[in-house]
């Protein structure tokens, strides 16, 4: 199995190809070796549970503009931080982000970097404490969404249903992630999943890591990942 060289191809493609996002760095900072605010990272990564890329993006805005840190988040007043919240839904996602400033804020630091101790936040579960510490502290954590689940079991042509596949997906996930560039190839499976390989119509003949995946050769990606009947 040719594992380096699928994630190296994934960030070249990342490279050229990646969403610019008002999260993100600019490709001239990470270019340069910089590394996204793990509070902008915090705040995008909640945002973005249950709501869409495109949502999302206004709001974080407002709130960078409003709350330009974590310390100014925590000095927030909760209802000022409910009425900006207002249409995102979900709504104890708001409650949890100022419960985790307050608490973030009294830490020298600020931000923790490792899985264990972002867990230990409110709001943070296992998919968000990864992500964080991929992207903002350039971690090898293995990130694993609805997304990657998607590209995953496609990849490797994983014919498991969910749930039950996920030990296997985030073993394969764990086996991909490079050393240099964790925060960015969880970013490109990301992108990957978003805009080629699609729950519908997978844009295959775009993908740079077609030549690697399993299921191209052997039969319908739009079949996987396959879901446990209820
Ligand atoms: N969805 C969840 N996190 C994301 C991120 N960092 N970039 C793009 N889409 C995402």
């Amino acid at each position: 199995l040719p594992v380096p060289n699928i994630a190296s191809r994934l960030l070249d493609w990342y490279d050229a190809n990646h969403r610019e996002l008002p999260w993100r760095l600019a490709p001239r900072d990470l270019a340069s070796g910089g590394r996204p605010d793990p509070y902008r990272v915090w705040l995008s990564e909640i945002m973005l549970q249950q709501t869409t890329v495109e949502a999302v993006k206004p709001y974080f805005r407002a709130f960078l503009e409003k709350w330009p840190d974590v310390k100014a988040l925590a000095a927030a007043e909760n209802e000022d931080i409910m009425k900006a919240w207002a249409g995102l839904g979900y709504y104890s996602r708001a409650r949890n982000l100022k419960a985790c400033a307050d608490i973030v804020a009294t830490f020298p630091s600020g931000f923790p970097g490792t899985e264990d101790e972002l867990r230990k936040l409110p709001g943070i579960g296992a998919y968000t404490a990864a992500a964080i510490s991929a992207i903002a502290f350039n971690r090898p954590a293995a990130v694993v969404d609805g997304n990657v689940e998607r590209v995953i079991t496609r990849l490797f042509e994983i014919r498991t249903p969910l749930p039950e596949a996920k030990p296997e997906i985030r073993a394969s996930v764990e086996k991909l992630v490079p050393a240099a560039r964790p925060g960015d190839f969880a970013q490109a499976m990301m992108d990957l999943g978003a805009t080629i390989c699609t729950p519908r119509r997978p844009r295959c003949m775009l993908c740079p890591i077609r030549e690697d995946c399993r299921v191209i050769l052997s039969g319908d990606p739009e079949l996987l990942p396959a879901r446990a009947e209820k």
